[in-house]
């Protein structure tokens, strides 16, 4: 049991209140100075009453003191009690630390990533990636089966119009050497020459109904274009080494759309409207869903219908995680909502949403405007990094590894550093920065760590004195290290990221603030290795903490 479930029973024991209020009424203080864990009194009897719990808990082992000021009871934990606790803990689980079985092997569906074919990898793409596969990361270290799905935007209409463009101006040769920028400029191409000739999206939307009926020839063109696109993607997952457990696409869905409608439409009514099948959303305040269009094809919603059937009658998940930006909230609020409206339980379903990646301006753009490829933002910031590593490091082993690591990180913890929901700023300075709320700043930290480790050849074994961890900064450290679970259990339920992120930063700094003013090589044996399993640990963790953010930890850089 932790400390704060401890001080929590005990609370109950002498309040005689419910434990759910003692709970949510016990704080962590501000100021170190006022404690560790501070119970407010003032509605249930003020300084009169936190006397009295004072005086009825009395002494314990694990506290060193308890203290009313005011209407506050607070609580200091025993620093020698928390030093052995975490550091045998850490020492013992190593890369398990931090893992958790609350999950019990429950499923949870994550819909992340989800590139357009035929489209450029954008950046948008790139967010829903890394918070998607740091979910991922997170609910399976907590005991999830998770299974990871790439819902690939490889149907509906576009594709029409690619292959009407295709059919028009394309050339094999052109397709073979680039194929998600030739595809794109077709794409490009079609849609300005549609705004002269309205017959064009005419013959996109037949050339989309050849594809949803089987013609062999639309078909064999639809799937050219996505295979070449696949190994485009598969490049940047490799870069960033992500995979997936599922290539379930939206194309997937198409034979599986007339029995999802069917299943619906034995829930709720279903209306036609100028020829199209929709639901009415009205009653909900929101514009109705489009399920099937007056030329019979299907729509992007539909297509999300048939998924969530499939994957609850596939997976039985507790809950399918849709990690997509902000622009789609309107599309996943009539989704959920229809969904209730034919029986299904709401609270299976959750947008993960997330605001848009802003670049300095100016600073990257290709031919067509604003559109910023990934894959030019991953080459430039491993680029930087390894001309960083060149000037700090030129010795290092392993140059262009490290410096893909760094460079990868920075980018990602660039992403996952801010609240998803707010805008992220990339600026390659700050990002690439090794000070500072960044990837390299970490990783700096914990080859650091690993470099102080290297220079010692005594042995490091758990019987430290753990007594001579006395320090301010020591005790930081040590309670930093104690709150890691925590944190991934709030990254779990809030579905947010960030939240490790910060705490690495602040792990980082307390361990560098410590390492500024205390020698860990001493003359001092005990001290010494007392330091130095503190030293092990807080790198343990580092690592432990990076890795659930899809970033290496490096031993050197
Ligand atoms: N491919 C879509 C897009 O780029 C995202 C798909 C998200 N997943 C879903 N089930 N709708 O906008």
């Amino acid at each position: 049991m932790g400390f704060r479930e401890q001080i929590v029973n005990l609370l109950t024991e002498v309040t005689e209140l419910p434990i759910e209020e003692v709970t949510l009424l016990l704080a962590i203080p501000p100021d170190q100075k006022m404690g560790d864990y501070s119970f407010p009194c003032f509605k249930i009897g003020g300084k009169k009453k936190a006397d009295e719990i004072k005086e009825k808990i009395g002494e314990t082992k694990f506290l060193s003191e308890i203290k009313v000021v005011g209407p506050y009871v607070n609580f200091y934990l025993n620093k020698s009690v928390l030093a052995s606790e975490v550091l045998k803990r850490v020492w013992k689980e190593k890369a398990r630390y931090g893992k958790d079985n609350f999950g019990n092997g429950k499923t949870i569906v994550i819909d992340f990533s989800a590139p357009n074919i035929a489209k450029p990898f954008g950046i948008g793409h790139l967010r829903s990636t890394v918070i998607g596969n740091s979910l991922y990361k997170v609910y399976q270290s907590l005991g999830y089966k998770v299974v990871g799905v790439n819902h690939l935007g490889d149907w509906g209409t576009q594709f029409g119009k690619m292959i009407v463009a295709y059919r028009l101006w394309g050339k094999g040769e052109l397709l073979e050497e680039d194929p998600i920028n030739y595809l794109f400029e077709l794409y490009v191409r079609f849609n300005k020459e549609a705004e002269k000739n309205e017959d064009l999206n005419d013959q996109a939307r037949a050339a989309f109904k050849e594809i949803e009926d089987g013609k062999p020839d639309a078909l064999a063109l639809w799937e050219r274009f996505k295979q070449l696109s696949l190994n485009e993607f598969q490049r940047i997952y490799d870069i960033l080494e992500i995979s997936f457990d599922s290539w379930n696409g939206e194309a997937f869905y198409n034979d599986k759309i007339p029995a999802a409608i069917k299943r619906l439409e034995e829930k709720v009514l279903t209306e036609i409207s100028e020829g199209a099948l929709i639901f009415n959303l009205e009653k909900f305040k929101m514009p109705p869903v489009l399920l099937r269009k007056s030329n019979r094809t299907t729509t992007y919603h539909t297509r999300d219908l048939a998924t969530a059937y499939y994957r609850l009658d596939t997976y039985n998940p507790e809950r399918i995680l849709y990690v997509v930006g902000s622009p789609q909230k309107l599309h996943f609020r009539q989704l959920f909502t229809m969904l209730k409206c034919v029986g299904l339980p709401e609270e299976k379903f959750v947008h993960v949403d997330f605001g848009l990646i802003q670049l300095p301006e100016g600073k990257m753009s290709t031919r067509k405007g604003n559109l910023i490829l990934l894959d030019d933002i991953l080459k430039k910031s491993i680029s930087l990094a390894s001309q960083i590593i060149s000037e700090k490091n030129s010795e290092l082993k392993d140059k262009e590894k490290i410096a893909q690591q760094i460079g990868v990180g920075a980018v990602i913890f660039a992403d996952l550093g801010t609240d998803r929901i707010r805008d992220v700023i990339f600026d390659w300075d700050k990002m690439l920065s090794f000070e500072g709320e960044t990837a390299p700043y970490i990783q700096y930290t914990h080859a650091r760590a690993s470099s102080i480790l290297r220079k010692t050849t005594v042995k490091l074994n758990s019987n430290v004195i753990f007594d001579k961890l006395l320090t301010i900064e020591e005790y930081a450290l040590l309670k930093k290290l104690y709150l890691f679970p925590e944190v991934i259990v709030t990254v779990a339920k809030s579905y947010k990221p960030h939240h490790l992120a910060h705490y690495l930063v602040g792990l980082a700094q307390s361990f560098n603030e410590f390492y500024h003013k205390h020698q860990v090589i001493s003359e001092d044996k005990e001290l010494m290795m007392a330091r130095l399993m503190l030293v092990s640990c807080v790198k343990q963790v580092i690592a432990n903490g990076l890795s659930l953010l899809g970033i290496h930890s490096p031993e050197e850089m």
